[in-house]
């Protein structure tokens, strides 16, 4: 299991550090004399973000944060420049008190920039998911890490729900029929079915898989789930009328679809690989809108090529933003986007104010939300991550 922890990035001292807490518990950032200063890593808005100023999220908009920060004392650095080692964001690591990244755009905060920030104490998600942060380094350098938790996995659901049905329902390869001046109804027919009486399963019951099920079940489909740590109540299965599986191999030798909703921590990374995709049933579709690394995306190219997995779709990709020539880009059969599910406007002022409330505690003093931490007082503490490391040894 350290082997394994080591390749996600956890390692030695870190690794140590990280399982076996601190004796002091530190619910808040202690107080310092120097100033704040508050490193954000936006998206670029560009024209959509100058025009609209509910794409909160981007450069442009600043979560709507400069004037409460700045009315904090604190200097704020906004930018968008996050490759490593010459950006903007490796500039101001050196003082940075506070910095704020996105899933959607991250700014990996590696073991190495970690190193380079003597004086972080606060590492914010703008969002779900601080995968992108090395965990291990954060607990080592009792850097609390927090996240929005909650904020958008309605957004997610909802974009789920609708990737399933354009792939089993072939969608986007017919409006591309009409949007090109054609009329072949047998083309677009060819590998358009109804979702109706298909067996579903969820890879993970957290909230967004728990909302996922809970919206298809007016489309008169059977449920399945897997999730090793969690079981609904008798009464939400019964509702749901769902059916659990121990293992996930048992839910892919049944599942027509496959949802993906687990968080990425060592026992997800490359869970998809050509020996599990290999399990699902011939002609399955994959929707993945967890994380890219899930998913081994040459495996899941050569599986679309083969015919063994009838569509492909998501909006998590690794790296992000993708390289040009990434597999997924132009495989048959995705119906993949930017990763956007969980930034939708809606989205956008629920996680533009969870990042305001985290960093107002910070400020003030204050003890966070216990559902917005991922690491604090030097160790893991969300069940998201923590769960998938006990597996692999770690108490
Ligand atoms: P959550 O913390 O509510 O639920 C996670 C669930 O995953 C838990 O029930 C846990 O037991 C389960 N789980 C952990 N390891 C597992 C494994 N090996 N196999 C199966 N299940 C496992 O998290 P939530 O809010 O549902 O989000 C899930 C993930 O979705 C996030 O960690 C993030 O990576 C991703 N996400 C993506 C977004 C997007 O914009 N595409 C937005 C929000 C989240």
């Amino acid at each position: 299991w350290r082997r394994s922890l080591s390749s996600f990035g956890f390692s030695g001292q870190a690794l140590h550090s990280c399982f076996f807490p601190r004796t002091s518990v530190c619910t808040r950032p202690f107080a310092t004399s120097m100033k704040e200063k508050v490193v954000s890593v936006l998206y670029k808005g560009g024209a959509a973000g100058r025009e609209n100023k509910r794409i909160l999220g981007c450069v442009e908009n600043e979560l709507g944060l400069r004037s409460f920060v700045e009315s904090k004392g604190a200097e704020f650095v906004v930018t968008s420049s996050k490759d490593y080692p010459n950006s903007t964001l490796d500039k101001h690591l050196p003082d940075a008190t506070v910095v704020i990244s996105q899933p959607f755009w991250p700014a990996y905060i590696t073991a190495e920039r970690v190193a380079k920030a003597p004086n972080l104490k606060l590492a914010i998600t703008a969002g779900v998911g601080s995968d992108h942060v090395d965990l291990a380094a954060a607990c080592e350098k009792n850097i609390t890490v927090a996240e929005v938790t909650g904020s958008n996995v309605v957004s997610v659901a909802e974009h789920v729900v609708m990737m399933i049905l354009s792939l089993v329902r072939n969608y986007l390869p017919s409006h591309e029929i009409a949007t090109s001046g054609g009329w072949d109804i047998a083309e677009c027919a060819s590998r358009a079915y109804d979702l109706e009486d298909k067996h579903v399963g969820t890879v993970a019951v957290g909230r967004i898989g728990h909302r996922v099920l809970k919206r298809l079940v007016p489309f008169d489909v059977h449920l399945h789930y897997f999730d090793p740590f969690k079981r609904l109540s008798p009464e939400d299965e019964k509702a749901l009328n769902v059916t659990y599986h121990a293992t996930l191999e048992s839910m892919l030798a049944v599942c027509d679809v496959i949802t993906i909703n687990a968080p990425l921590h060592p026992m997800t990374e490359n869970l998809f690989d050509s020996a599990m995709i290999a399990k699902c049933k011939k002609g399955v579709y994959i929707v993945n809108t967890a994380r890219g690394k899930i998913v081994n995306a040459q495996a899941m190219a050569d599986a679309v090529a083969a015919g063994h997995v009838a569509g492909y779709a998501g909006d998590v990709w690794f790296p992000q933003p993708p390289p040009k020539d990434h597999p997924w880009r132009t495989m048959q059969w995705n119906g993949m986007t930017p990763h956007y599910s969980g930034t939708t406007l809606d989205a956008q002022a629920r996680y533009a104010a969870g990042t305001k409330e985290i960093l107002e505690n910070y400020f003030d003093g204050k003890p966070q939300r216990q559902e917005y931490l991922i690491v604090d007082a030097g160790k893991i503490v969300s069940p998201a991550y923590t769960k998938g490391n006990t597996t692999t040894g770690a108490k």
